[in-house]
């Protein structure tokens, strides 16, 4: 077991402190897709999650929600009444999800396998999609089965997918293979930042208008 697993619930002060270590020791396991050394700030986080402008019976898709920075802003902000399912491969992160935000959803699987969750939960197509997802790492093939899904989700809607890339790795071939296809698929464009008060600084990027 890992110390975001281990031990009861930290206080607020113990939290970043606790769940750094717990992060680290995820990234040193599974480099490639946990893809960062830190979970994100309150910062980046807010800026990420942007509005959530969701009516009634709405849904909310976080992907990749790690030890829940972005999840407690998303709580914060959730309309009453709309609904939200977090997606998130790593188990030692699902579970600790699943206690610290007893009254989200949290699906143990992969971003890309999005079609398959929502018909086996009975949800519909989400207005919004947020993603913690290191594209910059992923695999080409992973990178494309997880932007299908959400050009499907988001097609012919007026909702829009929002996620961040680091500033150090935004030149890299795998995250301008990202932007390059998303570009594509996507006529509506925004990048936010960068937001430095992150370790490391990152853009915040936002899609809208699926083709
Ligand atoms: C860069 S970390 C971000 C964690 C958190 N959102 C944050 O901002 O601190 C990436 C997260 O995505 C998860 N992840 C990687 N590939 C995934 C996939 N295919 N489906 C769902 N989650 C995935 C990792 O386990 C990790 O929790």
């Amino acid at each position: 077991m890992d110390s975001s697993t281990r031990a009861s619930e930290p206080t607020s002060r113990q939290r970043p402190l606790r769940d750094g270590l717990g992060f680290f020791g995820r990234f040193l396991r599974n480099p490639m897709s946990v893809g960062a050394v830190l979970p994100s700030s309150r910062y980046l986080s807010r800026a990420m999650v942007g509005h959530l402008d969701l009516a009634a019976g709405e849904l909310a898709v976080e992907y990749g929600p790690g030890t829940g920075p972005a999840t407690q802003v998303i709580r914060e902000l959730l309309p009453k009444h709309a609904r939200y399912l977090g997606i998130e491969l790593d188990p030692r992160f699902h579970k600790l999800l699943t206690e610290r935000f007893p009254t989200m959803d949290f699906h143990h699987g992969s971003a890309g396998d999005l079609r398959e969750i929502l018909a086996e939960r009975g949800l519909p197509k989400p207005a919004r999609i947020l993603s913690g997802l290191p594209f910059a790492s992923l695999p080409p093939k992973v990178q494309d089965s997880i932007i299908e899904g959400i050009v499907w989700a988001l097609k012919g809607t007026s909702g829009d997918f929002r996620t961040f890339q680091y500033v150090h790795a935004y030149g890299l071939r795998a995250a301008r293979r990202f932007r390059a296809i998303m570009a594509e698929r996507f006529d509506g464009f925004e990048r936010i930042g960068p937001i430095v008060r992150n370790v490391p600084p990152a853009f915040v990027l936002r899609y809208w208008n699926a083709k």
